[in-house]
């Protein structure tokens, strides 16, 4: 299985990556390879000028075409997932997402937002076609605490219970999604079926 994991964080230091880190961990712990991007390893030039052809996105649009599932996580902005992100997402085409698991990611300063990702981050991922989307986490900041120096950041055992649980649902999403049919093969069966009238 092979899952992108998307930042939306424009900060190096990020609440909404915490969550990322923590799922890209837990996945790989299932034997899942998570490819990891963040919106601020994205040329600027390309994301403002809207580059369809930017070698980063087309990378970025490769790995979604080869994988199972996608992991999206945004800090809350003015009410709404981070302006970064959409510059991104504006960049993938229509059906993007078509056959994907999709499994939304959001922290904020306040529980006041705690539905950006239903009413803001939900509408575009289903513009570009996603197949299954989860209900998805929402956590406060006061949730998940960095660690000092080299320690790990905590969650406190509720955020992490219900991410564990988020990606239990997203693994088992992933293992029942139905695999699209290969057109050589699908040709094969065609050609060899018994038909009658
Ligand atoms: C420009 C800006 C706008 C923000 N707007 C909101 C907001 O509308 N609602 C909210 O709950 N938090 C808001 N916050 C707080 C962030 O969503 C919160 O700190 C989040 O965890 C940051 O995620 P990050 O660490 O991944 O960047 C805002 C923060 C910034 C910097």
């Amino acid at each position: 299985m092979l899952v992108v994991s998307l930042g939306g964080s424009p900060s190096q230091r990020s609440r909404s990556g915490v969550l990322l880190e923590r799922s890209q961990r837990w996945l790989q712990a299932q034997g899942v390879e998570v490819v990891s991007y963040q919106v601020r390893d994205f040329p600027a030039e390309d994301l403002l000028h809207a580059r369809f052809d930017s070698p980063k996105v087309i990378d970025l649009l490769q790995q979604i075409e080869n994988a199972d599932g996608l992991l999206i996580a945004t800090p809350v902005y003015k009410a709404s997932f981070s302006g970064a992100l959409k510059t991104v997402l504006d960049l993938l085409p229509e059906r993007a997402l078509a056959h994907k698991v999709v499994l939304p990611m959001a922290t904020g300063g306040s529980i006041a937002h705690m539905l950006a990702v239903d009413y803001a981050l939900k509408p575009v991922l289903s513009a570009l076609k996603a197949q299954e989307m989860l209900h998805g986490i929402f956590a406060v900041d006061s949730q998940i605490a960095y660690g000092e120096g080299s320690a790990q950041a905590q969650l406190v055992p509720e955020l992490e219970q219900r991410l564990n649980e988020s990606l239990e649902l997203f693994f088992s999403a992933m293992a029942r999604r139905p695999k699209p049919i290969d057109p050589n093969l699908l040709n094969e069966r065609l050609l060899s079926a018994r038909w009658s009238i």
